[in-house]
């Protein structure tokens, strides 16, 4: 079983979390299937969720053994690498419960808040919205109403999944609604990327090696792409995806929740408050679009349909639900420029695109060219060294240096180091693992805070603007990188559009 093992057994002071009652509204569905559950199972295994927790599903119309018989062909269909027989399972199904009802029936609440005191033992909750983000609110004023807010006894704490609204207005109504309920500390905004053991350890890197940080500026670095390609499509989500586009999906929340930790300084010590105010300075510098240079700052396009993994795949128009007309980009790039001391200048190319030629994300740092060739006598000039920060499929770093061609020459040639993360990818923890043993032990530093989540839609803003009433987009085949307008949007950078490809 992969997860959370590697850490345990490396003898490290992991936090077991006090016993809790995790309640999980939308309890049947395909996030509480595919992770929630997976994960708890190892994290219960592990000893990581205290064995006198509860979990709670929230759901409609099922009988709490109809839930158990979908949990268990989940965890075959999407983890099939979590052994699981029948005593384990018995052991692990014993903890779960559930409350039957609607979101928007008031006594489902009461009901639950009735549960809650005739499980008796531990005060402590987590309430888990896996639902669809129009229901946060209503939640959050079911759970006061019925008096499952006060951490009088216990701790009480709301998880929300992203998307966190649609612009900064939505974002601001539903961070009104939210704290209006609950105090600030007791939210938890999860975006899973910040989650992924290989995106915390790029913090470790850039902190705990005092090579990085004389190097990690404008004097000596040219531009820096962050990027997540991505083989699948929008698989069963067109209705969310459709009036979404890669610009919000990705960009405004995984890619800029990463530009931030790749730019931020170095917090004053590795607290949830130090370190986002640390990310929220840096989305603060971040330069505001003017409508005009929207264009020449931006790439959108959508794809047609190719083939990948030898496999054909149909046009983003074509997926089911999705109107022939649509003009939504399952592709965007952004250029943007943090305006402070350290980065003045610094191309920052976040982009993300679906049905891709390979899944890979990645941060990469081009550092500017050698200052001239030395050896001009047979060698080409040499390539600007490059640090990529490769964060999956198999995290690790590549470094691109010149060195020179076996032979009796001083010609020079590319040369890639490359340090995987962990021997065993197998045995890297689960993003939802972390995140959710976060929320158990209380440490918000890798959730994003209100006043970040505003900031991020404001700065892309007037983007979404620009791209609203659009009634075409260019076309790229799925399967390729054949977008010819990320060539222009890069073409002042060291190397131009870096694809990432295995190793390199
Ligand atoms: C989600 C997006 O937040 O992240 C999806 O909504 C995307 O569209 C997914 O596919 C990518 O996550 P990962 O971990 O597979 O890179």
């Amino acid at each position: 079983m992969r997860g959370f093992i590697r850490m345990v057994t490396a003898d490290q002071a992991i936090q077991t979390a006090d016993p809790s009652n995790i309640v999980i509204f939308g309890a049947a569905g395909d996030l509480s299937k595919r992770k929630l559950i997976p994960a708890l199972v190892r994290m219960m295994c592990c000893g990581l969720v205290h064995s006198d927790s509860r979990i709670l599903g929230v759901l409609r119309n099922r009988s709490r053994q109809e839930w158990l018989d979908q949990l268990r062909a989940g965890l075959q269909e999407f983890s099939p690498h979590i052994e699981m027989d029948d005593d384990k399972w018995q052991r692990f199904s014993s903890c779960l419960k559930i409350v039957d009802g609607d979101l928007d029936d008031e006594t489902m609440y009461q009901r639950l808040a009735e549960s809650l005191e005739t499980l008796g033992g531990t005060k402590n909750a987590m309430f888990y919205c896996a639902i669809p983000p129009a229901w946060y609110g209503k939640v959050a004023k079911g759970l006061r109403n019925a008096g499952l807010v006060h951490e009088d006894e216990g701790y009480r704490r709301l998880v929300i999944e992203k998307p966190f609204g649609s612009d900064l207005e939505t974002a601001s109504a539903l961070n009104t609604e939210l704290q209006a309920v609950f105090d600030e500390n007791q939210i938890y905004r999860i975006d899973h990327y910040l989650g992924k053991e290989s995106v915390q350890n790029l913090l470790v890197y850039r902190f705990a090696n005092s090579i990085m940080e004389p190097l990690w500026n404008r004097n000596y670095i040219d531009h820096i792409q962050i990027s997540a390609s991505e083989t699948l499509g929008i698989e069963y989500r067109a209705k969310y995806y459709d009036h979404s586009g890669a610009l919000r999906d990705m960009i405004q929340s995984h890619l800029m929740q990463m530009m931030t930790l790749v730019a931020m300084e170095p917090p004053v010590e590795f607290t949830a408050d130090a370190v986002r105010d640390e990310k929220m300075k840096v989305l603060r510098a971040v330069r505001r679009f003017e409508p005009e240079q929207i264009k020449k700052q931006t790439v959108s396009a959508q794809y047609a349909s190719g083939t990948i993994n030898n496999e054909q795949v149909s046009a983003y128009v074509a997926e089911e639900n999705v109107s022939p007309d649509s003009a939504t980009e399952t592709f965007a790039a952004v250029r943007f420029y943090i305006d402070n001391w350290r980065w003045q200048g610094v191309p920052f190319i976040l982009w993300s695109g679906k049905r891709m030629k390979s899944k890979v994300s990645e941060v990469m740092i081009r550092f500017r060219k050698p200052p001239f060739n030395l050896f001009d006598s047979h060698a080409s000039v040499p390539a600007a060294n490059a640090l990529v920060f490769r964060l999956q499929p198999e995290g690790g770093i590549v470094l691109r240096l010149n060195a020179k061609k076996p032979g009796l020459t001083t010609d020079n040639e590319e040369m890639v180091m490359h340090a995987p993360y962990a021997a065993d990818a197998e045995e890297v923890a689960d993003a939802y693992e972390i995140l959710m043993h976060d929320v158990l032990t209380g440490d918000r530093t890798l959730f994003s805070r209100s006043d970040e989540i505003e900031e991020s839609w404001s700065i892309v803003e007037p983007i979404l603007d620009a791209w609203k009433d659009r009634v075409s987009i260019e076309r790229y085949r799925a399967g390729t990188w054949d977008i010819p307008d990320m060539d222009e949007l890069t073409s002042d950078c060291v190397g131009g559009w870096h694809k990432p490809s295995i190793y390199d």
